[in-house]
C-alpha cells in the first residue's frame, strides 16, 4: 500500500493572485466543480478577508462542493480567521489555512515583530481557527528563507496547539531540489510529534523549480503538495498540478505515494482555467500544452506508429486529450443538450438560464453544424452572466472592412435597458468596434490584453476572445465567443465592461500579521 499524496489546489487563491487573473463568483464555482470532478482533495477557494466578493465566492463554493475539502486562507489574526470560519461554514469538509511569515527579513521588515511574538501569534491563530474546524493548516510564510531552528520551534508550538497540516512554503521560489528536500527531512526528524501531522509544501516557480522542489520534498516525506492548474500563480506561478500528478503516476518506481486524481479531467480543467482567466497555455507546456503529445519529426512519427511507447511516456487520453468530440448538432433536443451539460459538470442555476442557453445553442448549431464540448463551455460562459450583471448588451454590429479602405464599425447597444448607437473608424475592424463601443460606454478603462483563440479546429470554429481591462486599480477579464470574431470581440469587451460595472473592488491584504 502506498501513502496518499494529498493534492491541495490553490488555483482559486494563489492562482487568482496572478495579475489580471481575477474570476467572478460564478467562474470560481465552475472551476471548483471541475476540481471536485477531478477529485482534488482540498480546494483553497480564496482568502475570505480579502474582500466581500472573495468571502461570497468561498461561501458559495462551500455550499456547492461535497467531495473535496473547502479551505479559506487567513492571516494569523482573529478577524481574518473569523471571516474564513464564516465563509467555509456550510462546507461538508472544511479547513482553515492560517499563515505568518517566519524568515528574518519578513519578520523584521514586513511584520516588525520579534520571533517570540511571531510564535505567540501563530499559536493564538491555531486556537481561533480550531473554533471553526478541527482541520487547521499552518504555513510558515517564506519558510524557504527561514532558519531551520526557528521553523522547528514554531512548528512544534503550532502542532501542540492543534494544527493538523504543516505547510513549508518556498514563497519566493529560492530553493533548490536537494536543499529543499533536506529541509523537509530535518523538519520531519526534529519536530516533536511530526508523525501526527501531514507535511505539506507550497513552491513558487521563480527559478522554474516549483515542480522539482515539490517532488523532491515528496521523496523526503511531504504528503501534501499545494499546486495550481497550469501553474498559475503569483509572479512566475506555483507548482503545476498536472505536472506533479503525472510525475507521481508515471514514475511509481520512484514515488512511494499515489494521488486519487482522475487524470482524464486534467485537460478539461486546464482549458477551463485558461478560458476564464485569459491566460493561454504555452503550446510546449508539459501535459496540457497543445503540442505535449504531438510528434513532428518523421523519425518520431514512425516510431510512435510502430510502437507508441518509443516516444511517449504517457497516453494523451489518460490526461483528457480527446479528438474534438462531436457531441451535438442542430437536430439535438433540449434533453440531449441538458444531459451533455450535466456530463461536463455544468449546472445552470435556473430553467430560464437553461432555456436561454438552449436557444443560443440552436442559433450556434445553425451556423456551425457540429458542436463540440469546448463550444458548450464557451456558450455557458455567456449564460453565466445574469441579466442583472448585463448593464451593457450588444444588440447589433456591422463592420465594413475592405482592402485599401479605413475599417468602419456601427454598433447598437443597450445601456441599462436604453438603446444607444455609435459608429467609428479604426485601424482594423476590431479596433473600430471597440472605439464605437467606447463612444457609448465612455468607461475610460485601459485595454491591457486582447487575445483571440480558435476554440476548436476548422474555419467554422468559434473564435474565443479575451479582453482585459483596467480601471481605478481594478483589473477584469471579459470573454466572448462567436463564429464571427468581431462579434466575439465586441461580446468580450462588453463582458469586461459589465464586470467593471458590477464588481466591488478587492482589497489587497497587507502583511499586517
Ligand atoms: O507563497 C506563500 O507563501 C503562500 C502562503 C500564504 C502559503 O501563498
Ligand atoms: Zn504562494
Amino acid at each position: 500500500m502506498k501513502d496518499r499524496l494529498v493534492i491541495f489546489d490553490t488555483t482559486l487563491r494563489d492562482g487568482e493572485q496572478s495579475p489580471g487573473a481575477s474570476m467572478t463568483k460564478e467562474e470560481k464555482i465552475r472551476v471548483a466543480r471541475q476540481l471536485e470532478k477531478m477529485r482534488v482533495d482540498v480546494i483553497e477557494a480564496g482568502f475570505a478577508a480579502a474582500s466581500p466578493g472573495d468571502f461570497d465566492a468561498i461561501r458559495a463554493i462551500a455550499e456547492t462542493i461535497k467531495e473535496s475539502t473547502v479551505c479559506s486562507l487567513a492571516r494569523a489574526n482573529e478577524k481574518d480567521i473569523q471571516r474564513a470560519g464564516e465563509a467555509i461554514q456550510p462546507a461538508a469538509r472544511k479547513r482553515i489555512h492560517t499563515f505568518i511569515a517566519t524568515s528574518p527579513i519578513h519578520m523584521e521588515k514586513k511584520l516588525r515583530m520579534t520571533p517570540d511574538q511571531v510564535v505567540e501569534q501563530a499559536v493564538k491563530a491555531i486556537g481561533w481557527a480550531k473554533q471553526y474546524t478541527d482541520d487547521v493548516e499552518f504555513s510558515a510564510e517564506d519558510a524557504g528563507r527561514s532558519e531551520i531552528d526557528f521553523l522547528c520551534r514554531i512548528f512544534e508550538a503550532v502542532i501542540k496547539a492543534g494544527a493538523t497540516t504543516i505547510n513549508v512554503p518556498d514563497t519566493v521560489g529560492y530553493n533548490f531540489p536537494n536543499q529543499f528536500a533536506e529541509t523537509l527531512r530535518q523538519l520531519i526528524e526534529r519536530v516533536p510529534n511530526a508523525d501526527k501531522v501531514v507535511w505539506s509544501v507550497h513552491c513558487h516557480n521563480d527559478l522554474g523549480l516549483a515542480v522539482a522542489n515539490s517532488l523532491s520534498a515528496v521523496l523526503a516525506g511531504a504528503r501534501q503538495v499545494e499546486c495550481t492548474i497550469n501553474g498559475l500563480g503569483e509572479r512566475a506561478g506555483n507548482a503545476s498540478l498536472e505536472e506533479v500528478v503525472m510525475a507521481v503516476r508515471t514514475r511509481p518506481d520512484i514515488f512511494p505515494v499515489e494521488t486519487r486524481i482522475e487524470t482524464n479531467q486534467i485537460v478539461p480543467a486546464s482549458k477551463l482555467v485558461s478560458q476564464i482567466t485569459g491566460y493561454p497555455v504555452q503550446p510546449n507546456k508539459a501535459i496540457v500544452g497543445a503540442n505535449a503529445f504531438a510528434h513532428e519529426s518523421g523519425i518520431h512519427q514512425d516510431g510512435v506508429l510502430k510502437h507508441r511507447e518509443t516516444y511517449e511516456i504517457m497516453r494523451a487520453e489518460d490526461v483528457g486529450w480527446t479528438q474534438n468530440k462531436l457531441v451535438l448538432g442542430k437536430h439535438s433536443g433540449r434533453n440531449a443538450f441538458k444531459s451533455r451539460l450535466a456530463e461536463l459538470g455544468i449546472v445552470l442555476e435556473s430553467e430560464e438560464a437553461l432555456n436561454a442557453a438552449f436557444a443560443k445553442f440552436k442559433v450556434l448549431a445553425d451556423k456551425k453544424h457540429e458542436i463540440f464540448d469546448e463550444d458548450l463551455h464557451a456558450l455557458v460562459s455567456d449564460e453565466a452572466v445574469t441579466p442583472a450583471q448585463e448593464h451593457y448588451k450588444l444588440i447589433y454590429s456591422q463592420v465594413c472592412s475592405e482592402t485599401g479602405e479605413v475599417p468602419h464599425s456601427q454598433v447598437t447597444l443597450t445601456v441599462g435597458g436604453q438603446e444607444r448607437k455609435a459608429d467609428s473608424d479604426g485601424s482594423g475592424p476590431v479596433d473600430a468596434t471597440f472605439k464605437a463601443i467606447e463612444k457609448v460606454a465612455a468607461s475610460g478603462s485601459e485595454l491591457l490584453l486582447y487575445s483571440v483563440n480558435a476554440i476548436t479546429t476548422g474555419t467554422d470554429a468559434q473564435g474565443e476572445v479575451t479582453v482585459r481591462l483596467s480601471k481605478g486599480g481594478r483589473v477584469v477579464n471579459g470573454q466572448g465567443a462567436d463564429t464571427d470574431i468581431v462579434v466575439a470581440s465586441a461580446k468580450a469587451y462588453l463582458n469586461a465592461l459589465n464586470k467593471l460595472h458590477s464588481c466591488s473592488g478587492k482589497v489587497n491584504p497587507q502583511g499586517d500579521v
